[in-house]
């Protein structure tokens, strides 16, 4: 099928171009396919992840856009460090908290480690950088975080996970609103199932690559729209949310229908 009604890569370039944006979990799935969308739209990068040599190949060939932030999110001094050291550089126009971290655990079965690491990452961290950046950004600037459809549809074993995400929708509301004074947007965006390495680790257990293949294909047989998201469809949304100019406090909800199902 023709991807023709959607917007190509020089639709929203003016609008991102020359722009200095923030993203967290740049190194993997839909924070590197928004990374990669931002570069190739002429937009300057700060990347912010555990593992930077990942991005060693988008950065060799957007010399002078990438710029690599090694942080932790799970370490509240890497998280306050964030914005201070990104703003040495140059001022920022937008952010976009992508990081995040799944564990589909049964209640009974949940360490104490596995809960805190997903408020940690998913919550804690992107609700103190947002509140650092909605005085910080440059006016008119836009944040987008993208959070999840598992917040409004809990599965047994995504319990932490879930409330982790619903926190995160509350956080971006009143953040929308500290922002908006100053031009600031602030915007959820809400994936269904998509193929990036934390819906294949989730599966993985002690299943092959060859039946988490099978199990994304079942998954595949939901969704309305007939087949799983991918980064890329994650990313583009993403584009449009950051360009939005008056949309503010809203959730974006993108999972080819599955929600309808
Ligand atoms: N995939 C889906 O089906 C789906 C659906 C709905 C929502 N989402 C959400 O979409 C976002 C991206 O997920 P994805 O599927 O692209 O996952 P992914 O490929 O596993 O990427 C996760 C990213 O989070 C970063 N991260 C995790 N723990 C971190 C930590 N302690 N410190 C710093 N960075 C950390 C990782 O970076 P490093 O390892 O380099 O640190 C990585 O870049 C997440 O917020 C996720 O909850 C995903």
């Amino acid at each position: 099928m023709s991807d023709s009604f959607l917007p190509d890569a020089s639709t929203l370039k003016p609008l991102i171009a020359y722009r200095r944006f923030l993203v967290t979990g740049a190194t993997s799935g839909i924070g590197f396919a928004v990374t990669k969308a931002l570069v190739e739209r002429g937009a300057s990068v700060v990347a912010v992840g555990r593992r930077l040599e990942l991005l060693a190949e988008l950065e060799a060939s957007h010399r002078g856009r990438l710029e690599l932030l090694r942080a932790c999110l799970t370490d509240a001094g890497d998280v306050r460090f964030i914005v201070p050291r990104a703003l040495e550089h140059g001022p920022l126009d937008g952010f976009v908290s992508a990081a995040g971290i799944a564990h589909h655990e049964p209640l009974g079965a949940i360490s104490e480690r596995t809960f805190r690491e997903q408020f940690e990452v998913n919550t804690f961290a992107p609700m103190h950088l947002g509140a650092d950046l909605v005085a910080k950004l440059e006016p008119r600037g836009a944040m987008v975080f993208i959070a999840s459809t598992l917040a409004h549809r809990p599965t047994a074993t995504s319990y932490v996970y879930s409330a982790s995400k619903a926190a995160l929708l509350s956080a971006v509301k009143s953040l929308a609103i500290a922002g908006a004074p100053r031009g600031i947007r602030v915007n959820a965006l809400s994936p269904g199932v998509v193929d990036t390495p934390m819906t294949r680790s989730a599966r993985l257990g002690e299943a092959t690559e060859r039946d988490v293949d099978e199990r994304l294909k079942q998954l595949e047989s939901l969704h309305p729209l007939g087949r799983l998201g991918t980064a890329h469809d994650v990313a583009e949304a993403t584009m449009q949310l950051l360009v939005a100019p008056w949309t503010t406090g809203a959730e974006l909800v993108i999972d080819g229908g599955l929600s309808l199902a």
